[in-house]
């Protein structure tokens, strides 16, 4: 089976979870992608939910397929979330933020009663860190924003090269907030909970990928079928 195959396994068994008149949060990513398309069918079916979406890229999907979107604004509690993730670990905590989307993410996934993760085997680790952290940054200040950051993962026992994520044509990746992203390679991040800490602490870090005690629930696919944690 395909990567975008179990991607699409793990999508369908979330779009069972939704039932009539729930209000959800619409996550980004290329396995979010197979969600909403999915999602969308039944909306066409006569399935009726709002939703509120993650990312630009997600709204326009949604908008496409015929969801009906609301904001945080008008609907301020919101019954499930159904996002990807970059890494998550067997407590259900994540890495997020590959496609730059965190920020819109975090704040949907804490406004949700729950969040539900679906992915593909590969994204299973007995220790985040493997993937580079995304760390949401403000544009002003980056040289003494990224020092200081260096230092506060460090304090946390993370080190690594901070790199300022680039968009195709080179110049800095630019998210829907209007924010730069540094990239923390830290490898084994021991202490996810004391580096959240840390990175909170600093002045111009506008938020970063780790997710923590937001995920309920998680269905991973891989060739040996469907693994469900949580709820
Ligand atoms: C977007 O900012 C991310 O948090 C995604 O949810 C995450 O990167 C997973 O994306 P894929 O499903 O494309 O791997």
């Amino acid at each position: 089976m395909t990567g975008e195959e179990l991607k699409r396994r793990a999508a369908e068994r979330a779009v069972s979870l939704v039932a009539d008149g729930m209000r959800l949060g619409l996550g980004t990513g290329s396995t979010a992608r197979h969600f909403v398309a999915l999602l969308g069918a039944r909306v066409r079916e006569g399935l009726d939910v709002v939703a509120v979406p993650t990312s630009e890229a997600t709204r326009a999907q949604a908008e496409a397929e015929g969801i009906r979107l609301t904001t945080l604004d008008e609907t301020p509690e919101l019954d499930l979330t159904v996002d990807g993730a970059d890494e998550l670990d067997d407590r259900l905590r994540l890495i997020k933020g590959g496609g730059g989307a965190l920020l819109r993410e975090k704040i949907v996934a804490a406004a949700s009663r729950r969040m539900v993760v679906i992915a593909d085997g590969s994204k299973r680790v007995a220790v985040l860190g493997r993937f580079p952290l995304p760390i949401e940054v403000v544009p002003f200040g980056l040289g003494a924003t990224r020092r200081a950051v260096a230092a506060a993962a460090e304090r946390a026992g993370c080190r690594g090269a901070l790199s300022l994520r680039s968009a195709p044509d080179g110049a800095p990746f630019v998210t829907d907030g209007g924010h730069y992203i540094l990239d923390g390679a830290f490898g084994r991040i021991e202490d996810p909970e004391a580096l959240a800490g840390a990175l909170a602490t600093v002045p111009g870090v506008v938020d970063h990928g780790l997710f923590l005690g937001l995920a309920t629930g998680a269905v991973v696919a891989s060739e040996e079928g469907l693994a469900e944690l949580g709820r």
